[in-house]
């Protein structure tokens, strides 16, 4: 059977990265992506911010909507002092299979845990089901059309409390229109937008990082 882009990413990985470090996972996905084939992950420039908003948050328990390959979930696990938790939610089972190998190889597999299924129906579960309270951290990187109701399904969960930091990726580009005007004007948020590019290109995008006043 013909190998999908994401096993090459894997392949790629497994071939040119150092079992057990982190950073070089990151490294061989980005080079890989820039010189081979374009993929979805959130990249290096808008990668490094998101690393800086960790790093001033350095939350305890994270949750990541879209894991995709792993990247942001490696990028965000390496950073996340011993202890911490992040739990990332993927609805595509090749996704899963490849983004459980990643994480084994980069050795943050007793930080992280995949959750499959579409992050609608697991968002709801989160507090029975997976020891949550609430969250520090959410990094919003799923299909666009779901950031406002899985934004607004965080909020009737109970999972945000104040100062619950959620950065959300492509608000430009594909863009994310009415999650900008929820979070913007509906009073419950403290926002901020980071103008950068689009991952492995010279299109402008940006992340926005929304603060829950509570
Ligand atoms: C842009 S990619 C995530 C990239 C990843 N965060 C990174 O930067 O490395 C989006 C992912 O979200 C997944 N996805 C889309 N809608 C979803 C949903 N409702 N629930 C769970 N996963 C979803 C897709 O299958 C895809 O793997």
């Amino acid at each position: 059977m013909a190998q999908v882009k994401e096993q090459r990413i894997l392949d790629f990985v497994l071939q040119n990265a150092v079992k057990g470090d982190p950073q070089s996972v990151v490294d061989a996905i980005d080079k890989y992506c820039s010189e081979k084939e374009w993929a979805m992950n959130v990249g290096n420039e808008k990668g490094s911010i998101l690393d800086k908003i960790i790093t001033e948050t350095q939350p305890s328990i994270a949750l990541e909507l879209g894991t995709y390959c792993g990247y942001s979930g490696v990028r965000i696990a390496r950073l996340m002092k011993p202890g911490a938790r992040l739990l990332t939610i993927e609805m595509n089972p090749v996704h899963v299979a490849v983004a459980k190998q990643i994480f084994e190889f980069a050795g943050i597999q007793e930080k992280v845990q995949i959750l499959e299924g579409p992050a609608e129906k697991i968002i709801p579960q989160l507090k029975l089901n997976y020891e949550v309270d609430t969250l520090d951290f959410v990094f919003i990187d799923h299909w666009s059309d779901r950031y406002t109701p899985d934004t607004k399904l965080l909020e009737e969960c109970g999972l945000l409390k104040k100062g619950s930091v959620l950065v959300a990726d492509n608000v430009i580009c594909p863009g994310a229109p009415d999650f900008l005007q929820y979070v913007r004007n509906s009073g419950r948020y403290e926002c901020m937008n980071y103008l950068s590019h689009l991952e492995y290109s010279e299109r402008v995008d940006a992340l926005e990082k929304a603060v829950f006043k509570g």
